[in-house]
């Protein structure tokens, strides 16, 4: 059969980038959510040495990288920019000066192919991972994003958004496992360092305190566990804290899954949702995976978890938050810009 190439208009796939952290990310995702390409350029060994991601070196990277892996992510979909439909992209919460990389970018190319153009929030990104092909999950449902820089639980009531009903009040679980794994010696990003040593440990060594327990809301709070991981680490001393660094690990990577399971059984109980789904770089943690999966099972609840890399960030996900929002034609969104944070 004559290969006739994707449909016009609002049938034909969108491109989006996503540079909101450290990852320069492009992927061309069809309106029905299937995956042509998905293509993220890390700069973890670029932050290493730092332990921690530099907002300028960050910058930097993105600027030098962002047009190869946007040529990338067409070529590898088997699209040109003239069978684009919609070009989206993150435009925050994020580092100020990755976002404007991408953004501009991306308004750059809908301006020169006269396409319109989708502005996406990185965390609608990050529950919307869930309505990727194949089985997306259908609204209403709850969801818990934990990353680098955000922890929150969300009630989706349509794939437009999410109603916040929770979030944390001072770091956020990734940046909680980044700190720790700073402490002990491991690479960065630590969260997926702490989950591989954590198999080899014993959750039960070492004591670390859960945040908010004892509060009603639906907040979180992860500053004292890193205080607390400090203080033992100095008790023990450098050379004990190295030979136990897998019992750290695992009763470190329990305490933060305590706190996320914490409120994540009292969200099911207050909101009597029948359905659950998780996103964000945490939720590629194998305990938190298999806890969640464990919670689901006893309560009856389905379950979406996207697999791990697109639970870290990608841009896939902002393609499929894309379909669900307007697209702006142009040249109406020339004048878009990127915000850090999103006004409280
Ligand atoms: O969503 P993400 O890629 O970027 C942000 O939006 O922040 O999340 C990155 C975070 C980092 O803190 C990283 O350590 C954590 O996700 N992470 C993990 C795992 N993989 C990545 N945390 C725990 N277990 C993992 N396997
Ligand atoms: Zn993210």
């Amino acid at each position: 059969m004559e290969d006739l190439g994707p449909p016009a208009g609002p049938e034909r796939p969108l491109l989006a980038l996503e540079t909101s952290c450290d990852d320069t990310c492009a992927a061309v995702v069809t309106p029905a959510g299937e995956i042509l390409s998905d293509v993220v350029s890390s700069q973890a060994r670029f932050h290493e040495r730092y332990g921690g991601v530099v907002p300028e070196v960050a910058s930097r990277h993105h600027l030098e990288l962002v047009n190869a892996v946007v040529e990338d992510a067409l070529a590898e979909g088997g699209v040109g920019l003239d069978e684009i439909g919609t070009v989206a992209a993150t435009s925050g919460p994020g580092l100020i000066g990755a976002l404007l990389v991408g953004l501009s970018t991306a308004k750059a190319l809908a301006a020169a192919a006269r396409l319109p153009f989708v502005p996406v929030d990185h965390l609608h990104g990050h529950v919307a991972a869930n309505y990727l092909a194949p089985d997306p999950i259908e609204p209403p449902f709850l969801c818990l994003i934990a990353s680098g820089g955000h922890t929150l639980l969300a009630s989706v009531e349509e794939r437009s958004g999410y109603r916040l009903l929770g979030a944390t009040r001072d770091d956020a679980a990734g940046e909680a496992l980044d700190k720790a794994a700073r402490l002990l010696g491991l690479g960065y990003p630590g969260g997926a360092e702490i989950d591989r040593l954590a198999r080899a440990g014993d959750p039960g060594a070492f004591e670390f305190p859960v945040g908010m327990r004892g509060d009603d809301s639906l907040d979180f709070s992860f500053s004292g566990l890193k205080t607390a991981l400090a203080y033992t680490v100095r008790d023990l001393g450098e050379g004990e804290a190295i030979d136990r660094r897998a019992d750290l690990a695992a009763s470190f990577q329990r305490a933060v899954v305590d706190s996320l399971m914490l409120k994540l059984e009292r969200a099911v109980e207050s909101t009597g949702a029948a359905r659950l789904a998780i996103g964000g770089g945490v939720a590629a943690n194998s305990e938190l995976r298999s806890r969640v999966a464990a919670l689901c099972e006893l309560e009856g609840l389905d379950l979406k978890i996207p697999p791990p890399r697109l639970c870290t960030d990608n841009a896939a996900m902002i393609a499929s938050a894309a379909r669900f929002l307007e697209a702006v034609p142009y040249p109406r969104f020339l004048g878009f810009d990127a915000f850090a944070r999103r006004a409280a």
